[in-house]
């Protein structure tokens, strides 16, 4: 049985064969709609989410399977003092795989040592977000043709921000990749990220206060929210939380390819004019999510030959 805790979980020729999976749903969602008839997907969610859970939840049914599970810890029997592990063994009783996103970091790891199902971590406190990697790795193929051989930049809350920590992590794998990390002074990258992930596997990143400076570099741009849940007080929150706001005016100074990723929620980050930006890929992103987590599914219930 297998479980997805962190991108690395994949090596490169595994996530290569998911993510052409995930092309061929794309192309092909008919050959998908039934393969899973009869399987359940829980989704375990300790806190509050959009798009993981309901992709998830839209991933399983477009296989033909069901969908149980509970979306705040309140309406759980979390709530009476039920431990992530007790409540593991119950749902592995109702559910043929399952998702979970939990504040704590390492509760989805804690869940798959009990677990009789194949566990998903669909985002621990501020430590990964692998599902999301999957969708941005899927989205930057598509649109780029190509993983690797490219400058990215990182830009907003790069300390608590799993998304990110995630993504470089995939991406060190990959030949030639540059890393602008684009931050200001209290939201700069965790050390573990930039001495045990960067430094030590030798890749390019430098770390820049100004997104003008930056901007005119990159062929990918990936802009985060500064995530007021992760904050201990209000007034820094308030302080950090425009720092950065991606506008028309300042996309001028970007290329014509660019690509601008997000993994969503937005707030006040990226104007809303941005959108219509051919450069703005953001909601197809939230579209390949979907795809990517279909393939997810088939995958770890040992079923990605199953269309063939
Ligand atoms: N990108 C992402 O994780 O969004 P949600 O918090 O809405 O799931």
């Amino acid at each position: 049985m297998r479980h997805l805790m962190n991108p690395l979980d994949f090596s490169v020729e595994e996530l290569d064969r998911l993510l052409d999976l995930a092309n061929d749903i794309e192309a092909h969602p008919e050959k998908y709609a039934h393969v899973c008839a009869g399987k359940k997907l829980a989704t375990l969610f300790y806190e509050p989410s959009t798009r993981t859970r309901l992709s998830f939840e839209a991933a399983m049914l477009n296989l033909g399977g069901s969908v149980l599970g509970f979306s705040t810890a309140d309406s759980s029997s979390a709530s009476k003092g039920e431990s992530v592990a007790d409540t593991i063994r119950v749902i592995s009783c109702y559910a043929d795989i399952c998702a979970m996103r939990h504040p704590k970091e390492g509760a989805p790891l804690v869940a798959a040592m009990k677990s009789g199902i194949p566990v998903i971590n669909a985002g621990d406190g501020g430590h990964q977000h692998p599902t999301q990697t999957l969708t941005d790795l899927l989205t930057i193929r598509s649109l780029k043709g190509r993983l690797g051989n490219f400058t990215i930049g990182f830009c907003g809350d790069l300390k608590f921000g799993r998304t990110v920590h995630s993504l470089i992590q995939a991406l060190i794998r990959y030949p030639n990749v540059h890393f602008l990390l684009i931050s200001p002074e209290e939201l700069r990258i965790p050390d573990a990220i930039r001495d045990d992930v960067l430094r030590r596997n030798r890749q390019n990143f430098q770390e820049v206060v100004r997104l003008e400076d930056a901007l005119p570099r990159l062929d990918l741009l990936y802009m985060t929210r500064v995530q007021r849940e992760r904050f201990f007080n209000e007034e820094d929150y308030v302080r950090m939380k425009d720092f950065y706001i991606l506008d028309r005016e300042k996309l001028e100074l970007a290329r014509k390819d660019m690509v601008i990723l997000h993994p969503l929620p937005r707030v006040n980050e990226i104007a809303v004019e941005v959108d219509d930006d051919p450069r703005a890929a953001y909601f197809k992103q939230v579209q390949y999510g979907v795809y990517v987590r279909m393939a997810l599914i088939l995958t770890l219930l040992g079923m990605e030959d199953v269309a063939c």
